[in-house]
């Protein structure tokens, strides 16, 4: 063959193997309103920056007549590129070769980049369309999926990984991307299970939908499996994008400062009426959050699953941090288990990424009840406990209103290293509110009052004085608990201060083998 003919072939060979299973099955990918793997990572990456590995690989497999139907790059494409500029490493799964199904060699095309990005330190964005193991391949499939895994564990705290899901992700394959770090489900066309409907109504009887069992709506709410919901593929692209952004490359990094025109002693004068003179009365914190951060933007993770607890990223002067907030107007902010799993995650992840954490208090407590003890909330707020205490990064928490009892100790309080504590006027740090107190300490005095009057009196009497002595911030910040007491409307500066003040932390927790926090 002469030179000229070599480079015409290889040309034919890409554009054969840029096609995947053939135009058929790409237009009926488009035609299910779902984009191929190429069009999904074109759309991830900045313009022109994709560098596409192992284009011309295929399977070995000879079961039920496999060798007459090989296609180039075996079902998952991979690569290189940058994100704003970032280096990152991807994987996308390619539907129209075998259903995306995964084959030996093609696990062994993800383990190659997942191997790279873990040598060089970059994250690693997997965006998963499969039908599960290839069930020609057998064992080989097993085993290529759980080569993943042991890379995920291994890459866990070491680079960020992200996966979206844009088609079904069945059986074990979900446990990559719930290895991961974050999960984005397209509202259409994605889901995840171990089990799909027709397994699920042989041995249950349950009858359910492909959506009801595992859509994006469901593991964005009801499991939690599933951290941002998009409204379609294009959306949950951009989003991994942006959730970069917040990121660093890797854990010996920190995430990239992004300069910002709002300016760092900007007053927010609605913080100083936004807590309602009731205490029994909800506020927004989100309000609060976007009043304080950099341009107002705030990119919230798991919106919709536990949201009694509101977690994301946002700047401070440019920083990245990790916010982690107690949400009145849901479940007046209690601490549940899914709340404190969900903080408790959440915070681990950014003390593993050198992400500051800032969190906003007020919290009445832990959800008292039967289904809470059962369901192990000892456990699942010791998560939270433990996540906080471990957590070396910059910390700052800041007391809104109500820091009650174990509440108190759980969120980032000094007593777990937390590097610097304010609170607001309006905070009211004690071991539990004035009418519990009240009901405790004054039960054989209350009750042996005979007339309703004086008793509600009495009740009043002890209650306001109760408030006096505990429901404020000044007797935490007696004993040095609370750093200072800060006007509201200082917040953002009062933050970003600290944040500056904290830049060259340093902690580092005595040597072991891992930690044992409670699962
Ligand atoms: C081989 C597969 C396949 C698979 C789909 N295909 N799944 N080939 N192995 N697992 C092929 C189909 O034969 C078809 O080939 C093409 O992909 C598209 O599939 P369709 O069924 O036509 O598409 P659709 O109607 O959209 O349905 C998609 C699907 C369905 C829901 C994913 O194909 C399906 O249920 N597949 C099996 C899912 C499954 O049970 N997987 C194993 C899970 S267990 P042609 O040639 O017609 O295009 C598992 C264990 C992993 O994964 C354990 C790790 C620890």
């Amino acid at each position: 063959m002469l030179n000229q003919e070599k480079i015409k072939q290889l040309i034919e060979l890409r554009a054969k193997a840029k096609l995947g299973g053939g135009q058929k099955r790409i237009d009926a990918q488009h035609a299910k309103g779902k984009m191929t793997a190429r069009e999904r990572i074109e759309m991830l990456l900045d313009e022109g920056s994709f560098e596409e590995f192992d284009m011309f690989v295929t399977h070995r497999c000879t079961n039920f007549g496999m060798e007459e139907t090989k296609f180039l790059g075996d079902g998952v494409v991979t690569g290189h590129g940058t994100i704003d500029g970032r280096v990152v490493y991807v994987f996308a799964q390619d539907f129209t070769v075998f259903g995306g199904s995964l084959s030996e060699t093609y696990a062994q095309k993800i383990c190659k980049v997942m191997d790279i990005a873990m040598k060089v330190g970059a994250p690693v964005i997997g965006l998963n369309d499969s039908g599960g193991a290839r069930i020609q391949e057998g064992v080989t499939s097993l085993a290529g999926y759980t080569e993943i895994f042991q890379r995920n564990i291994m890459a866990s705290g070491v680079i960020p990984q992200l996966s979206a899901i844009f088609g079904p992700c069945a059986g074990g394959a979900v446990y990559s991307p719930a290895l991961t770090d974050f999960i984005v489900m397209s509202k259409e066309n994605s889901y995840m299970f171990l089990t799909g409907p027709k397994v699920v109504k042989g041995v249950t009887g349950e009858v359910v939908t492909d959506a009801e069992l595992g859509g994006a709506v469901v593991h964005g709410s009801k499991s939690g499996v599933s951290h941002f919901i998009a409204e379609d593929e294009k959306e949950g692209i951009l989003l991994l994008r942006k959730l970069l952004s917040y990121l660093p490359q890797n854990n010996l990094e920190d995430a990239p400062l992004v300069p910002c025109d709002d300016p760092i002693d900007r007053l927010e004068e609605s913080l100083n009426t936004i807590i309602p003179d009731n205490p029994n009365k909800p506020y927004d914190v989100k309000d609060v959050i976007h009043a304080i951060v950099d341009n107002h933007e705030f990119l919230e993770v798991h919106r919709n699953y536990a949201p009694n607890i509101v977690v994301g990223f946002a700047r401070f002067d440019g920083v990245s941090v990790g916010i982690i907030a107690n949400q009145p107007a849901y479940l007046a902010g209690v601490l549940d288990i899914n709340a404190s799993r969900k903080a408790a995650r959440f915070v681990r992840f950014c003390d593993a990424f050198n992400i500051p954490l800032v969190t906003l208090e007020d919290v009445p407590g832990f959800l008292p009840g039967t289904a809470q003890e059962y369901g192990g909330i000892i456990i699942h707020g010791a998560k939270l406990l433990y996540a906080y205490g471990e957590a070396t990064v910059p910390k700052i928490t800041i007391v809104l209103r109500k820091a009650y009892g174990g509440a108190y100790c759980v969120m980032s309080s000094k007593h777990l290293r937390g590097d610097i504590n304010y609170a607001w006027p309006t905070a009211e740090i004690a071991v539990m509110g004035p009418k519990g107190a009240i009901e405790v300490l004054q039960s054989k005095k209350i009750s042996s009052i005979e007339d309703p009057a004086e008793r509600e009196e009495f009740v009043k009497k002890s209650e306001d004085e109760y408030k006096d002595q505990f429901a404020n911030p000044y007797n935490a910040a007696k004993y040095g608990y609370i750093d200072d007491v800060i006007e509201p409307r200082n917040t953002r500066f009062r933050i970003i201060r600290a944040l500056k003040s904290l830049a060259t932390k340093k902690e580092v927790n005595p040597p072991k083998k891992h930690s044992n926090i409670p699962l």
